[in-house]
């Protein structure tokens, strides 16, 4: 039996601890392949994203895979960095030198839209993975939204169907850029590309222990140490054992989809509301058939996006998918050993 084609995907991101964790797994592992990785203003500034995104891919050895800076802020919100859980550059500050490897000169847009153009006349869809704020895809699909052709899916880790981060109602990418969410979902309906939310109710559950990042960051291999490094540096933040990898987990759904317990349900973005501003609300009411599918309350008169939402993980078999993966290359010791 060949093994499968590695499937095609695209990361956009706002590089950070945990986008780099995505980045390390999206850029090793064998069954996929990383088109295209694209930049967008959110845990840092974009310049700061651009460079923490070529450093990691050519820590990964990747710098065949183009990378291109997109929006500067959000569409209506001004840009709001979370350096208090990334470190002041966004990447733990491990003080890593920087990648001697230019940025592709076109915008996020244009480069999603080349990509995804080339992938629907090959007949090779590509799979989405936004793991920031989603302006960029907000802007793509508003300006092109033939590139649907090209999109077998979009994976975004954002979102909540429980509780939020950035506020008690909100998460993190949807908070900072709610009209991009809630333009992504409109749109993603619209044209048909199915959507899959890995949420905070999934989010923190993949988890690496210290002990496990610790031997990660004792390798010989650059990719595991700078892996090991990021981990440690969560657990070192927030004063804890361990540590969750974060968006790499919506990247571990990609090749693991049965690792997630997904239900199509009804998902609106709050865009409104003086405390929940940023909230994905997800309709889990058993019997919905009182209206709430009614466009009469929406303000554009809107039906909700129904989403494949994700509800929960198997967290064992991600975890060790993303330890597998960043310590292949490690001389000798297999994985670190998880009981
Ligand atoms: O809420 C978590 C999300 O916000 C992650 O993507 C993290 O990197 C930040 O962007
Ligand atoms: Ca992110």
């Amino acid at each position: 039996m060949p093994d499968p084609k590695p499937i095609p995907i695209v990361l956009d991101v706002d590089t950070g601890v945990d986008d780099a964790c995505a980045l390390l797994l999206g850029a090793r592992h064998p069954g996929l392949d990383l088109r295209a990785v694209t930049c967008v203003a959110g845990n840092a500034s974009l310049d700061q994203v651009v460079a923490n995104t070529l450093l990691v891919l050519e820590t990964a050895g990747r710098t065949d895979v183009p990378v291109a800076g997109g929006a500067r802020r959000p569409l209506l919100e001004p840009a709001r960095e979370a350096r208090h859980v990334h470190g002041d550059d966004g990447m733990g500050d491990l003080g890593l030198p920087p990648s001697t490897r230019a940025a592709d000169p076109r915008h996020a847009v244009e480069l999603l839209h080349a990509v995804l153009t080339g992938a629907a006349e090959r007949g090779e869809p590509v799979t989405l993975v936004p793991l920031a704020p989603m302006t960029n895809i907000a802007l793509l699909l508003r300006m092109y939204p033939d590139a649907a052709r090209g999109l077998a899916r979009i994976v975004f880790m954002g979102g909540a169907a429980l509780v939020g981060n950035a506020t008690a109602a909100a998460e993190f990418n949807v908070w900072h850029d709610p009209e991009a969410a809630a333009v992504v979902l409109d749109a993603a309906a619209e044209l048909g590309i199915p959507v899959t939310m890995y949420g905070l109710d999934v989010f923190y559950d993949v988890r690496v222990t210290r002990a496990e990042a610790a031997a990660l960051a004792a390798s010989a291999d650059p990719v595991a140490r700078l892996a090991g490094g990021l981990v440690l540096f969560q657990c070192e933040r927030f004063g804890a054992d361990d540590a969750t990898v974060g968006d790499a987990g919506a990247v571990c759904a990609v090749l693991l989809p049965d690792g997630l317990r997904t239900q199509q349900l009804p998902v609106r973005v709050e865009l409104a509301g003086s405390w929940t501003r940023g909230q994905t609300v997800v309709d889990q009411r058993a019997d919905r058939s009182g209206g709430s599918l009614d466009h009469a309350h929406d303000p554009h008169g809107l039906a909700p996006a129904l989403v494949d939402v994700a509800l929960a993980v198997d967290a064992k078999a991600y975890a060790e998918l993303w330890l597998g993966t960043v310590s292949a290359g490690s001389s000798a010791s297999s994985s670190p050993s998880r009981s």
